[in-house]
Protein backbone atom coordinates (compact mmCIF):
# COMPACT_ATOMS: atom_id res chain seq x y z
CA UNK A 1 0.00 0.00 0.00
CA UNK A 2 1.48 3.31 -1.10
CA UNK A 3 1.01 5.88 1.55
CA UNK A 4 0.36 9.28 -0.25
CA UNK A 5 -0.19 12.82 0.94
CA UNK A 6 -2.02 15.76 -1.28
CA UNK A 7 -0.73 19.07 -1.35
CA UNK A 8 -3.04 21.33 -2.45
CA UNK A 9 -6.91 20.04 -2.40
CA UNK A 10 -8.32 23.05 -3.94
CA UNK A 11 -9.19 23.75 -7.77
CA UNK A 12 -7.22 21.22 -9.99
CA UNK A 13 -6.06 19.53 -6.71
CA UNK A 14 -9.68 18.12 -6.78
CA UNK A 15 -9.06 16.21 -9.55
CA UNK A 16 -6.22 13.86 -7.77
CA UNK A 17 -8.00 13.46 -4.23
CA UNK A 18 -10.48 10.53 -5.50
CA UNK A 19 -7.76 9.03 -8.50
CA UNK A 20 -5.82 8.96 -5.65
CA UNK A 21 -8.07 7.97 -2.23
CA UNK A 22 -10.24 5.57 -4.58
CA UNK A 23 -6.93 3.42 -5.94
CA UNK A 24 -6.45 -0.25 -4.39
CA UNK A 25 -2.93 0.20 -4.41
CA UNK A 26 -3.01 3.67 -2.21
CA UNK A 27 -3.70 5.38 0.66
CA UNK A 28 -4.38 8.84 0.97
CA UNK A 29 -3.11 9.13 4.45
CA UNK A 30 -2.33 13.43 4.76
CA UNK A 31 -3.93 16.37 3.01
CA UNK A 32 -2.74 19.72 2.97
CA UNK A 33 -4.14 23.19 2.11
CA UNK A 34 -4.50 26.64 3.80
CA UNK A 35 -7.86 27.34 2.72
CA UNK A 36 -8.97 25.43 6.04
CA UNK A 37 -12.91 25.11 4.78
CA UNK A 38 -11.56 22.76 1.72
CA UNK A 39 -9.05 20.86 3.87
CA UNK A 40 -11.09 19.83 6.80
CA UNK A 41 -14.25 19.07 4.00
CA UNK A 42 -11.41 16.75 1.94
CA UNK A 43 -9.92 15.49 5.08
CA UNK A 44 -13.67 14.67 6.74
CA UNK A 45 -14.36 12.86 3.68
CA UNK A 46 -11.39 10.68 3.17
CA UNK A 47 -10.85 10.49 6.71
CA UNK A 48 -7.19 11.67 6.01
CA UNK A 49 -4.86 13.75 8.66
CA UNK A 50 -5.05 17.43 7.85
CA UNK A 51 -2.50 19.89 7.70
CA UNK A 52 -2.23 23.65 6.58
CA UNK A 53 1.00 23.39 6.55
CA UNK A 54 3.02 21.35 4.00
CA UNK A 55 6.45 21.60 5.76
CA UNK A 56 5.01 19.63 9.22
CA UNK A 57 2.96 17.40 6.97
CA UNK A 58 6.01 15.94 5.16
CA UNK A 59 8.05 16.03 8.40
CA UNK A 60 5.68 14.34 10.98
CA UNK A 61 3.96 11.86 8.51
CA UNK A 62 5.10 8.38 7.53
CA UNK A 63 4.68 8.78 3.60
CA UNK A 64 5.79 7.01 0.53
CA UNK A 65 4.83 9.72 -1.83
CA UNK A 66 3.43 12.86 -2.42
CA UNK A 67 1.09 14.60 -4.99
CA UNK A 68 2.28 18.25 -5.19
CA UNK A 69 -1.00 20.70 -6.98
CA UNK A 70 -0.22 24.30 -5.52
CA UNK A 71 0.15 27.79 -7.14
CA UNK A 72 3.75 27.84 -9.21
CA UNK A 73 5.73 29.95 -6.72
CA UNK A 74 5.40 27.04 -3.87
CA UNK A 75 7.03 24.51 -6.36
CA UNK A 76 10.57 24.93 -5.46
CA UNK A 77 10.22 24.31 -1.83
CA UNK A 78 7.33 21.52 -1.74
CA UNK A 79 9.28 19.34 -4.12
CA UNK A 80 12.77 20.14 -2.63
CA UNK A 81 11.27 18.72 0.97
CA UNK A 82 9.68 15.66 -0.64
CA UNK A 83 13.09 14.93 -2.02
CA UNK A 84 15.04 15.30 1.35
CA UNK A 85 12.85 12.85 2.50
CA UNK A 86 12.89 10.62 -1.05
CA UNK A 87 8.55 10.48 -0.85
CA UNK A 88 8.50 9.90 -4.65
CA UNK A 89 6.61 12.54 -6.06
CA UNK A 90 3.73 13.72 -8.31
CA UNK A 91 4.32 17.35 -9.53
CA UNK A 92 1.87 19.40 -11.42
CA UNK A 93 2.86 21.12 -14.40
CA UNK A 94 4.66 23.81 -15.38
CA UNK A 95 7.43 22.24 -13.46
CA UNK A 96 8.30 25.86 -12.07
CA UNK A 97 6.91 29.42 -12.46
CA UNK A 98 10.67 30.61 -14.40
CA UNK A 99 14.09 29.25 -15.21
CA UNK A 100 16.07 29.96 -11.98
CA UNK A 101 13.32 27.87 -10.16
CA UNK A 102 13.16 25.33 -12.57
CA UNK A 103 17.44 24.95 -11.80
CA UNK A 104 16.50 24.71 -8.21
CA UNK A 105 13.96 21.37 -8.54
CA UNK A 106 16.70 19.78 -10.81
CA UNK A 107 19.05 20.18 -7.83
CA UNK A 108 16.83 19.52 -5.16
CA UNK A 109 16.02 15.98 -7.33
CA UNK A 110 20.02 15.07 -7.74
CA UNK A 111 20.61 11.87 -6.43
CA UNK A 112 17.23 11.51 -5.13
CA UNK A 113 15.95 8.30 -4.58
CA UNK A 114 12.37 8.29 -5.70
CA UNK A 115 10.36 8.52 -8.21
CA UNK A 116 9.77 11.52 -9.85
CA UNK A 117 7.01 12.82 -12.55
CA UNK A 118 5.61 15.96 -13.69
CA UNK A 119 2.11 15.68 -13.90
CA UNK A 120 0.25 17.23 -16.88
CA UNK A 121 -3.04 14.72 -18.46
CA UNK A 122 -3.08 15.52 -22.15
CA UNK A 123 -0.31 13.29 -23.08
CA UNK A 124 -2.31 10.50 -21.52
CA UNK A 125 -5.56 10.84 -23.64
CA UNK A 126 -5.80 8.08 -26.19
CA UNK A 127 -6.35 10.77 -29.10
CA UNK A 128 -2.80 11.81 -28.31
CA UNK A 129 -1.19 9.35 -27.62
CA UNK A 130 -2.17 7.68 -31.36
CA UNK A 131 -1.44 10.77 -33.22
CA UNK A 132 2.34 10.68 -31.33
CA UNK A 133 2.25 7.10 -32.96
CA UNK A 134 0.89 8.24 -35.95
CA UNK A 135 3.46 10.86 -36.47
CA UNK A 136 6.19 8.80 -35.09
CA UNK A 137 5.64 6.08 -37.58
CA UNK A 138 6.21 8.37 -40.38
CA UNK A 139 3.60 6.46 -42.32
CA UNK A 140 2.39 10.79 -43.23
CA UNK A 141 6.25 11.92 -44.12
CA UNK A 142 7.80 14.53 -42.07
CA UNK A 143 6.78 17.21 -40.06
CA UNK A 144 6.91 20.88 -41.75
CA UNK A 145 4.73 23.19 -40.00
CA UNK A 146 2.93 22.51 -36.67
CA UNK A 147 -0.51 24.84 -35.33
CA UNK A 148 -1.41 24.51 -32.18
CA UNK A 149 -4.21 26.65 -30.86
CA UNK A 150 -5.10 27.11 -26.80
CA UNK A 151 -7.75 29.74 -27.12
CA UNK A 152 -10.33 30.80 -24.20
CA UNK A 153 -11.83 34.20 -23.45
CA UNK A 154 -12.33 34.49 -19.79
CA UNK A 155 -14.27 36.98 -18.07
CA UNK A 156 -13.31 37.37 -14.70
CA UNK A 157 -11.54 40.33 -12.61
CA UNK A 158 -7.74 39.85 -12.25
CA UNK A 159 -8.46 39.98 -8.74
CA UNK A 160 -10.37 36.84 -8.50
CA UNK A 161 -7.87 35.09 -10.59
CA UNK A 162 -5.51 35.65 -7.56
CA UNK A 163 -2.01 34.19 -7.45
CA UNK A 164 -2.35 33.35 -11.31
CA UNK A 165 -2.31 37.13 -12.16
CA UNK A 166 0.71 38.10 -10.68
CA UNK A 167 3.94 37.29 -12.40
CA UNK A 168 5.85 36.81 -9.31
CA UNK A 169 4.16 34.50 -7.65
CA UNK A 170 2.93 32.41 -11.24
CA UNK A 171 5.47 33.42 -14.47
CA UNK A 172 2.88 34.52 -16.27
CA UNK A 173 0.04 33.46 -17.79
CA UNK A 174 -0.43 32.80 -21.71
CA UNK A 175 2.99 30.92 -22.03
CA UNK A 176 4.11 29.57 -18.89
CA UNK A 177 0.04 28.14 -17.66
CA UNK A 178 -2.16 28.17 -20.04
CA UNK A 179 0.43 27.68 -23.36
CA UNK A 180 2.51 25.71 -21.68
CA UNK A 181 0.46 22.28 -22.45
CA UNK A 182 0.86 23.22 -25.83
CA UNK A 183 3.97 23.80 -25.56
CA UNK A 184 4.30 20.23 -23.75
CA UNK A 185 2.40 18.41 -26.02
CA UNK A 186 5.07 19.67 -29.44
CA UNK A 187 7.67 18.93 -27.39
CA UNK A 188 6.59 15.36 -26.34
CA UNK A 189 6.64 15.03 -30.14
CA UNK A 190 9.38 17.06 -32.00
CA UNK A 191 11.65 17.38 -28.83
CA UNK A 192 13.89 20.60 -28.38
CA UNK A 193 13.57 23.91 -30.49
CA UNK A 194 16.68 25.30 -31.95
CA UNK A 195 15.16 29.34 -31.69
CA UNK A 196 12.25 30.88 -29.94
CA UNK A 197 10.38 33.77 -31.33
CA UNK A 198 6.86 35.24 -29.37
CA UNK A 199 5.37 38.15 -28.55
CA UNK A 200 2.83 39.02 -25.62
CA UNK A 201 0.84 41.76 -27.52
CA UNK A 202 -0.60 43.42 -24.71
CA UNK A 203 -4.34 42.73 -24.81
CA UNK A 204 -6.05 42.19 -21.85
CA UNK A 205 -9.65 40.40 -21.48
CA UNK A 206 -9.37 40.37 -17.54
CA UNK A 207 -11.02 43.05 -15.43
CA UNK A 208 -8.43 45.44 -12.97
CA UNK A 209 -4.87 45.51 -12.87
CA UNK A 210 -2.52 42.29 -13.53
CA UNK A 211 1.08 41.83 -15.05
CA UNK A 212 0.70 39.06 -16.47
CA UNK A 213 0.23 37.63 -20.27
CA UNK A 214 -3.19 37.24 -21.50
CA UNK A 215 -2.43 36.38 -25.09
CA UNK A 216 0.92 34.99 -26.81
CA UNK A 217 2.20 34.05 -30.28
CA UNK A 218 5.17 31.37 -30.09
CA UNK A 219 6.66 30.79 -33.03
CA UNK A 220 9.36 27.55 -32.58
CA UNK A 221 12.23 26.57 -35.09
CA UNK A 222 13.53 23.31 -35.49
CA UNK A 223 17.21 22.15 -36.68
CA UNK A 224 15.64 20.00 -39.60
CA UNK A 225 14.00 23.54 -40.98
CA UNK A 226 10.24 22.52 -39.69
CA UNK A 227 8.41 24.96 -37.24
CA UNK A 228 5.48 25.66 -34.93
CA UNK A 229 3.54 28.07 -34.39
CA UNK A 230 1.60 28.56 -31.03
CA UNK A 231 -1.56 30.92 -30.29
CA UNK A 232 -2.63 30.87 -26.90
CA UNK A 233 -4.87 33.33 -25.50
CA UNK A 234 -7.13 34.26 -22.85
CA UNK A 235 -8.52 36.79 -24.47
CA UNK A 236 -10.38 35.84 -27.47
CA UNK A 237 -13.11 32.67 -28.03
CA UNK A 238 -11.00 30.13 -30.11
CA UNK A 239 -10.24 26.64 -30.22
CA UNK A 240 -8.56 24.59 -27.43
CA UNK A 241 -6.06 22.01 -27.30
CA UNK A 242 -5.97 21.64 -30.76
CA UNK A 243 -2.97 20.66 -32.48
CA UNK A 244 -2.17 20.34 -36.73
CA UNK A 245 0.92 18.82 -38.09
CA UNK A 246 1.30 19.23 -41.53
CA UNK A 247 4.01 16.50 -42.69
CA UNK A 248 5.03 15.82 -46.19
CA UNK A 249 2.87 13.01 -46.85
CA UNK A 250 -0.12 14.00 -45.16
CA UNK A 251 -1.47 15.77 -42.36
CA UNK A 252 -3.19 15.14 -39.30
CA UNK A 253 -5.69 17.42 -36.55
CA UNK A 254 -5.75 16.32 -33.76
CA UNK A 255 -7.49 17.74 -29.55
CA UNK A 256 -7.81 15.19 -26.71
CA UNK A 257 -11.05 13.79 -28.40
CA UNK A 258 -10.42 13.16 -31.77
CA UNK A 259 -7.97 12.43 -34.14
CA UNK A 260 -8.37 12.86 -38.30
CA UNK A 261 -5.75 11.95 -40.84
CA UNK A 262 -5.46 12.89 -44.00
CA UNK A 263 -3.25 12.09 -47.52
CA UNK A 264 -2.23 15.49 -49.89
CA UNK A 265 -5.96 15.80 -50.57
CA UNK A 266 -8.62 13.96 -48.06
CA UNK A 267 -9.37 12.21 -45.05
CA UNK A 268 -8.24 8.67 -44.71
CA UNK A 269 -9.05 8.13 -41.27
CA UNK A 270 -11.59 10.16 -37.93
CA UNK A 271 -11.43 8.68 -34.77
CA UNK A 272 -13.30 9.86 -32.18
CA UNK A 273 -11.99 9.08 -28.63
CA UNK A 274 -13.95 10.77 -26.30
CA UNK A 275 -12.30 10.78 -22.69
CA UNK A 276 -13.17 13.02 -19.68
CA UNK A 277 -10.21 15.08 -17.94
CA UNK A 278 -10.45 13.13 -15.18
CA UNK A 279 -9.80 9.99 -17.30
CA UNK A 280 -6.67 11.38 -18.66
CA UNK A 281 -5.73 11.82 -15.11
CA UNK A 282 -6.51 8.60 -13.85
CA UNK A 283 -4.23 7.10 -16.91
CA UNK A 284 -0.98 9.47 -16.02
CA UNK A 285 -1.57 8.23 -11.92
CA UNK A 286 -1.21 4.60 -13.27
CA UNK A 287 1.91 5.56 -15.56
CA UNK A 288 3.19 7.39 -11.95
CA UNK A 289 2.38 4.17 -9.73
CA UNK A 290 4.00 1.76 -12.34
CA UNK A 291 6.92 4.15 -12.50
CA UNK A 292 6.62 3.67 -8.50
CA UNK A 293 6.11 -0.16 -8.19
CA UNK A 294 8.89 -1.27 -11.09
CA UNK A 295 11.83 1.81 -10.22
CA UNK A 296 11.63 2.99 -13.90
CA UNK A 297 11.55 6.10 -14.04
CA UNK A 298 8.26 8.28 -16.39
CA UNK A 299 9.72 10.00 -19.53
CA UNK A 300 8.44 13.56 -17.58
CA UNK A 301 11.39 13.18 -15.54
CA UNK A 302 13.16 16.62 -14.40
CA UNK A 303 15.44 16.66 -17.37
CA UNK A 304 11.73 17.17 -19.35
CA UNK A 305 10.23 20.00 -17.15
CA UNK A 306 13.84 22.19 -17.43
CA UNK A 307 13.52 21.63 -20.92
CA UNK A 308 10.04 22.64 -21.33
CA UNK A 309 10.99 25.97 -19.01
CA UNK A 310 13.99 26.69 -21.17
CA UNK A 311 11.42 26.94 -24.00
CA UNK A 312 9.02 28.42 -22.21
CA UNK A 313 12.19 31.02 -20.59
CA UNK A 314 13.31 31.79 -24.08
CA UNK A 315 9.45 32.75 -25.40
CA UNK A 316 9.29 35.12 -22.55
CA UNK A 317 12.82 36.83 -23.32
CA UNK A 318 11.93 37.02 -26.79
CA UNK A 319 8.96 38.56 -26.08
CA UNK A 320 10.29 41.20 -24.01
CA UNK A 321 13.38 42.17 -26.57
CA UNK A 322 11.79 41.45 -29.57
CA UNK A 323 14.41 39.19 -30.38
CA UNK A 324 14.49 35.51 -31.25
CA UNK A 325 16.05 33.55 -29.05
CA UNK A 326 18.90 30.75 -29.60
CA UNK A 327 18.20 27.50 -27.65
N1 LIG B 1 -3.24 20.08 -15.82
C1 LIG B 1 -4.17 21.01 -15.95
O1 LIG B 1 -4.99 21.00 -16.88
C2 LIG B 1 -4.23 22.11 -14.93
C3 LIG B 1 -5.37 22.90 -14.83
C4 LIG B 1 -5.40 23.87 -13.83
C5 LIG B 1 -4.31 24.04 -12.99
N2 LIG B 1 -3.20 23.26 -13.14
C6 LIG B 1 -2.02 23.44 -12.29
O2 LIG B 1 -2.36 23.05 -10.96
C7 LIG B 1 -1.65 23.85 -10.04
C8 LIG B 1 -2.63 24.52 -9.09
O3 LIG B 1 -3.53 25.31 -9.85
P1 LIG B 1 -5.06 25.46 -9.39
O4 LIG B 1 -5.81 25.93 -10.58
O5 LIG B 1 -5.49 24.24 -8.69
O6 LIG B 1 -4.90 26.65 -8.35
P2 LIG B 1 -5.92 26.99 -7.19
O7 LIG B 1 -5.52 28.33 -6.67
O8 LIG B 1 -7.31 26.78 -7.64
O9 LIG B 1 -5.61 25.87 -6.09
C9 LIG B 1 -4.39 25.87 -5.39
C10 LIG B 1 -4.68 25.32 -4.00
O10 LIG B 1 -3.46 25.40 -3.26
C11 LIG B 1 -3.77 25.92 -1.96
N3 LIG B 1 -2.58 26.57 -1.42
C12 LIG B 1 -2.09 27.81 -1.70
N4 LIG B 1 -0.98 28.04 -0.99
C13 LIG B 1 -0.76 26.91 -0.24
C14 LIG B 1 0.23 26.53 0.70
N5 LIG B 1 1.23 27.35 1.05
N6 LIG B 1 0.14 25.31 1.27
C15 LIG B 1 -0.88 24.46 0.96
N7 LIG B 1 -1.85 24.78 0.08
C16 LIG B 1 -1.79 25.98 -0.52
C17 LIG B 1 -4.92 26.88 -2.20
O11 LIG B 1 -5.65 27.14 -1.01
C18 LIG B 1 -5.73 26.13 -3.24
O12 LIG B 1 -6.66 25.25 -2.63
C19 LIG B 1 -0.83 24.83 -10.86
O13 LIG B 1 0.45 24.32 -11.04
C20 LIG B 1 -1.55 24.89 -12.17
O14 LIG B 1 -0.72 25.26 -13.26
C21 LIG B 1 -3.16 22.28 -14.08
Amino acid sequence: MIRFGQIGVGGEGTIYTPIIAENPACRLAAVCDINKEVLDRVAGERKANAYTDFREMIEKEDLDAVAIILPHYLYPEAVGLAAKKNLHILQEKPFARNLPDAKKIVKALKGYKGIYMLSAQRKYSPAFQKAKEIIKSGSIGKVQLIEAYAQYRFTRTSESFGWRTKKKLSGGLAIIDFGWHMLDTIYWIKGMPSRVYANTCGIKALEGKNDIDETANIILEYADGSSAVVLTSITSIGRCWEFTFQCTKGTIKFSPCLVETYDKEKLIEKLDITKTEPEMFAAQFNVFLNAVQTGKKPLTGPAYGLNLSRIAEAAYRSASSGKPVLL
